[in-house]
């Protein structure tokens, strides 16, 4: 079966190389900008590939909603299987798209768009048919945790972290989605309309990993902690919760063995516990192995990963009140309240009072406005 790729990046140029060896698949053209047309099997024009009936499918690994969003439509009214890589996409236009392959009787999978290699979307869509998933967890940014892990085991400053992801292939082009959360983000987004049937796109908050300093890493291992950043998705009465945030964990948590550029997803069935899968969450063949799973997965005869049911929702991220570490300037620190606080040359370093995850983002966001530098953590379980 022929595999057209929509992009010939990082991750693009690991899908054609692994068609060329995949059972049951083979490599098709693939599309790339004008004036990079110089290989027999390149192509500049999406019409050239849904107009080709040796087309089976095609794997789009080229980010961004456009023209990615276009191409996809044109796809699936094709009648060709599509499956993506890109979070982006799914988590703007993913309903639409999923009701467009039912119409037209073709697959529509994205499990490369969360996790990397960690196949856990594809294990949601299939745990929900039998059991019934409460929440999902983890961290699934690799570019973030390889920051992380970086800043603390070798001691880089942040941006030589970046620099030293963005060499290895871990980051967006953009790098801003991945340490400001969105990324992240996304990716619950996708795991909440896998396993809920809700996609939240009103409501959803993230903090990433701008605001931290080598100082504060110091300071977090001085007393036995470890940051990572971390997603949370679960069900609420009426919605779902689903926001990203840095979280404090102590040596013996699970998280602080999540190194470079791992990922860690967990979700809790109601019968299966809880489930933890650790792998490569980012990079030219982790990324690559997921869609190639997505596209054997379709030639097995599973097509959807959303439901028709599926819809867009509020999340509701002010049911669950947690204890925040918050950095900020000792002039602001009474606007925070506080359990307890350490002051030191105008920095004041607190632990808040239970908050609501809303309350805590809405408190940094104002302390932002004001042109107050901040950076707060989670305290994890
Ligand atoms: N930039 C993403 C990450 C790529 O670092 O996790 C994989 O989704």
């Amino acid at each position: 079966m022929k595999v057209a790729v929509l992009g010939f990046g990082t991750v693009g140029v690991g899908v054609f190389e692994m068609l060329g060896n995949a059972e049951g698949l083979e490599q098709g053209t693939v599309l790339v900008r004008p004036g990079k047309n110089d290989m027999a099997f390149k192509r500049t024009s999406i019409e050239e590939i849904v107009s080709d009936p040796e087309i089976w499918a095609v794997a789009e690994v080229m980010g961004g909603i456009e023209p990615a969003f276009s191409y996809a439509k044109e796809v699936l009214k094709a009648g060709k299987h599509f499956v993506t890589s890109n979070k982006a996409l799914v988590a703007a236009k993913g309903i639409e798209l999923s009701n467009l392959a039912y119409e037209n009787n073709v697959g529509f999978l994205f499990s490369a768009a969360c996790g990397g290699a960690v196949p856990i979307l594809h294990n949601l869509s299939i745990a929900r048919e039998s059991d019934k998933i409460l929440s999902i967890s983890g961290i699934l940014n690799g570019t973030t945790n390889y920051m992380l892990d970086s800043m603390q085991r070798l001691g880089l400053d942040y941006s030589e972290a970046l620099k030293d992801a963005q060499r290895l292939g871990y980051a967006e082009a953009d790098p801003t989605a991945d340490v400001s959360g969105l990324d992240a983000l996304r990716k619950i987004m996708l795991a909440c309309a896998v396993s809920f049937d809700m996609l939240p796109t009103e409501g959803i908050l993230n903090e990433g990993i701008e605001n931290i300093t080598s100082q504060d890493v110091k300071h977090f291992m001085s007393r036995g902690y470890t940051c990572r950043l971390m997603v949370k998705g679960g069900r609420t009465e009426n919605s779902v919760y689903a926001y990203a945030e840095p979280v404090l964990f102590r040596e013996s948590a699970p998280e602080c063995s999540v190194l470079q550029n791992f990922n860690m997803a967990c979700y809790e069935g109601l019968n299966s516990g809880r489930i933890s899968i650790i792998g490569q969450g980012a990079g030219r063949y982790p990324t690559a192995s997921a869609v190639l799973r997505d596209l054997s997965t379709i030639l097995g005869g599973r097509k959807y990963m959303l439901r028709q049911n599926c819809k867009a929702v509020k999340a509701e991220n002010d049911k669950l009140s947690q204890l925040y570490y918050v950095r900020l300037p000792e002039s602001m620190a009474s606007r925070i309240p506080a359990e307890s606080a350490d002051t030191e040359n105008g920095v004041a370093r607190l632990i808040t009072k239970p908050l609501s995850v809303l309350k805590m983002h809405s408190l940094a966001a104002k302390i932002r406005e004001e042109g107050g530098k901040i950076f707060f953590a989670a305290i994890g379980e």
